[in-house]
């Protein structure tokens, strides 16, 4: 299968997205986490990338199109992929469909997790990250075991002032996709808001 995981900053794609790759047996390809691995890494593209994301604001087209198409071509994307934050303009979308084109290929599925604005903020701001295994915890709704809490860490984009500009971004930037997908019959909504496992049960759902 051949997704698209989209949804504003914060809806749980990353969490769900962990739970659904197991099933589906497909990498998750996050344009946000290869964003990081590169600014950890130093690399030009992370340089660059770096001043963007930690103002909340998106990284140029030209970067993020060349690394996302880039990495479906990879072996092990070969038999399908779970596109996550990627695309999140309309040249993104352009972009993929063209690369996908010519290719032979097409999308499945385009799943938008909707969760509205005013539950963004706190879920942003209370998301920390384990370093050594990547599972993504909340300090409310998702609490991390009480011994690895000195490891954890906070994304420097997690500040309530950078999710101010991410969701405006979204709705600026990203939300033409909608249409774009709902045009091609491929678009599903499905809602964000609730336990994880009956979102998890939702998107399953969705994925048929
Ligand atoms: P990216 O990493 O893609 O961030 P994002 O889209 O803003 O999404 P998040 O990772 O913040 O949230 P999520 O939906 O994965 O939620 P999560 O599961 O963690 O991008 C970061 C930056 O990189 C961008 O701002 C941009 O600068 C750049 N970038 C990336 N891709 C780009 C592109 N294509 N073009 C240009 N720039 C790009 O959950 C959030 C929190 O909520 C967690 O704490 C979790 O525990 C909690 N939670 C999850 N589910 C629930 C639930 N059901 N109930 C309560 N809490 C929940």
């Amino acid at each position: 299968m051949r997704i698209v995981f989209a949804g504003p900053p914060g809806a749980g794609k990353g969490t769900q997205a962990a739970r659904l790759i197991e099933r589906l047996a497909i990498p998750h390809i996050s344009t946000g986490d290869m964003l990081r691995a590169a600014v950890k890494a130093g690399t030009p593209a992370g340089q660059e990338a770096e001043v963007y994301m930690k103002a909340g604001q998106l990284v140029p087209d030209s970067t993020v199109i060349a690394m996302a198409i880039d990495r479906i071509q990879e072996n092990d994307a070969r038999e399908g992929f779970m596109l996550d934050g990627f695309p999140r303009t309309r040249e993104q979308a352009e972009a993929l469909e063209a690369a996908m084109k010519e290719a032979d290929l097409s999308l499945d599925a385009v799943i938008l997790l909707e969760v509205d604005d005013a539950l963004i903020v706190e879920r942003i701001t209370g998301r920390r990250t384990d370093p050594d295994t990547g599972t993504i915890y909340h300090m409310t709704f998702n609490p991390p075991p009480a011994e690895i809490l000195d490891r954890l860490v906070q994304r420097s984009d997690d500040t309530a002032e950078a999710c101010a500009a991410r969701l405006s971004k979204y709705h600026q930037d990203t939300a033409p996709i909608i249409p774009f997908y709902e045009e091609r019959s491929i678009l599903r909504r499905v809602d964000g808001v609730g336990n994880p496992d009956d979102v998890t049960a939702r998107l399953i759902e969705a994925l048929g």
